[in-house]
């Protein structure tokens, strides 16, 4: 891809978040079961992460599971949870060893005790990493997010510990499980679908919004830089004025 000589100098987005999608539509075009699908989708992670890390982004935020995800068949939720436990097994230590910090985000009650102390691991194993943030979204819904949040603040206002007047949007950000975390510049969605599926809805607001027809297994490096190029090329005004 060429690159613009005025891009060779712009800042990379600091945050970029991907709805991984079309894994099922991947695998219906070979005659494989959605599985494999799911699998080579998890390989692509492999690739999206390095280059990022080539690339100089500091936070990467992917969406691998959303609380309506339950809704497809018990089967292919068994298939993406057993992705999920591999994918934390084999994949940490080469993480932590590439300085990555690993976080997760979502209502892990109801995922498998195995899951759930696998990911602890991961995010205490690599707390203290100072490179790439790397945060999955696993059974992750924005509306629970922001319920969840609305109820901690009331429940502190409630004891006395919050008082009304001091609840900004500051305070609203450390409520939700992105705490710390920047915005999203750049958002990507890939297969085409054209919607957000109730992922961080709070911290999109003023996030570039790209959507690729690229199949989530089929994205490499290249559809990064693309991406990265068109956010280069937008005007992001914040509802101001440029001259
Ligand atoms: C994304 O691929 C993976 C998850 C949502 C877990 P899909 O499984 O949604 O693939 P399509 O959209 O059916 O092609
Ligand atoms: C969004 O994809 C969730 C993930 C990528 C994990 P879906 O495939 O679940 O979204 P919809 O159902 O097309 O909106
Ligand atoms: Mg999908």
């Amino acid at each position: 891809m060429q690159v613009l000589e005025s891009e060779q100098f712009a800042k990379p987005p600091t945050h970029i978040a991907i709805i991984m999608d079309g894994n099922g539509r991947w695998a219906s075009a070979r005659g494989l079961p959605r599985v494999a699908g799911h699998q080579r989708g998890a390989e692509a992670v492999r690739v999206v992460v390095e280059s990022c890390r080539d690339l100089g982004i500091s936070y990467l935020t992917l969406y691998a599971f959303s609380s309506e995800n339950w809704n497809r068949p018990p089967s292919e939720v068994d298939d993406l949870m057993a992705l999920l436990r591999h994918y934390l097994r084999r994949e940490i230590v080469e993480l932590h060893g590439n300085n990555v910090r690993v976080r997760f985000i979502g209502n892990r009650a109801p995922l498998a005790q195995d899951i759930n102390s696998l990911i602890d691991e991961a995010e205490s194993k690599t707390s203290d990493n100072s490179g790439l943030t790397l945060t999955i979204a696993v059974n992750y819904g924005s509306h629970n997010e922001i319920l969840g949040a609305c109820k901690s603040i009331a429940v502190a206002v409630a004891d006395g510990s919050l008082s009304l007047d001091s609840i900004t949007e500051e305070v609203f950000d450390r409520y939700l499980d992105t705490v710390n975390t920047p915005p999203p510049d750049l958002l990507i969605r890939t297969s085409g679908e054209k919607r957000l599926s109730n992922f961080l809805l709070w911290q999109l607001a003023y996030s570039e919004l790209i959507f690729m027809d690229a199949l989530w297994p089929d994205f490499t490096k290249r559809q990064l830089e693309e991406a990265v190029s068109e956010y280069h090329g937008r005007d992001r005004r914040y509802g101001a004025r440029n001259a």
